[in-house]
């Protein structure tokens, strides 16, 4: 099915609250009805994210605040001009397993100043047309995650992620839909596709 621009839906909450479930099962959805679906993820596995990827295996150890931002930064240019303005070109809708939302979230917690990062991050990297915000209470993210045996450092430690999800509250977007994460995955789904075909709807799809 051919659409007349692209779309570029994505997914944002803490760890846990359920995102990477739905954006599979939304991509399988969209698939089947023919339209020209593809799921982003970010940190990627390109060079910035593998470093990212490293301190979140091994924790910080002595990188700063600032850097750590900068190369979730870097990671996000690359995978803008890599990955999301082709598919954007190319029509498709794109499922982004977190954006710029979650670095003004995650990295804001950290002490840096999440307006700007949000400013900054919206100077090169397109902006969604819908940011699904996942919400679910810290003991179930934290039950799932657990249930997942990851055992990942300082990344998913509870002060840090209250502060995380209390930056995600504070955001206020005309895009942003803020979903009950703590209803089963059947819920979660019909909303999320409910909110995607209106949008589509609204191309005349
Ligand atoms: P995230 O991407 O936000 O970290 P995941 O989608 O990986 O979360 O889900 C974490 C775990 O919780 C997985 O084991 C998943 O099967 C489970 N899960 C996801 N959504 C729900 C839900 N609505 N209810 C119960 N369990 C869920
Ligand atoms: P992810 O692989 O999506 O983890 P999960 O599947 O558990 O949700 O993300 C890895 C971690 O990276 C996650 O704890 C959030 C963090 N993160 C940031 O701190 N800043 C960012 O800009 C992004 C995109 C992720």
């Amino acid at each position: 099915m051919q659409i007349e621009r692209g779309r570029l839906f994505v997914f944002e909450g803490i760890d846990g609250t359920g995102k990477s479930t739905q954006v599979q099962m939304a991509e399988a959805a969209l698939l089947k009805q023919g339209f020209p679906a593809r799921r982003l993820y970010e940190p990627t596995r390109g060079l910035w994210g593998s470093k990212i990827r490293k301190i979140l295996e091994q924790g910080r150890d002595g990188v700063s605040p600032e850097q750590e931002l900068e190369w979730f930064e870097k990671d996000r240019m690359e995978d803008v001009e890599r990955n999301i303005r082709p598919a954007l070109d190319n029509k498709e809708i794109i499922l982004m397993d977190r954006y710029y939302y979650s670095t003004a979230a995650y990295q804001g917690a950290l002490g840096l100043d999440s307006e700007e990062i949000l400013k900054r991050n919206r100077t090169f990297a397109p902006a969604p047309d819908i940011a699904f915000f996942f919400q679910a209470p810290l003991d179930a993210c934290f039950e799932r995650i657990e249930a997942r045996n990851e055992d990942r450092t300082s990344f998913e430690k509870r002060d840090y992620l209250i502060k995380v999800q209390s930056l995600f509250d504070s955001f206020d977007d005309p895009v942003i839909k803020r979903i009950d994460g703590s209803q089963s995955i059947e819920d979660v789904a019909e909303k999320i596709m409910t909110a995607i075909q209106t949008s589509l709807a609204e191309n005349g799809l």
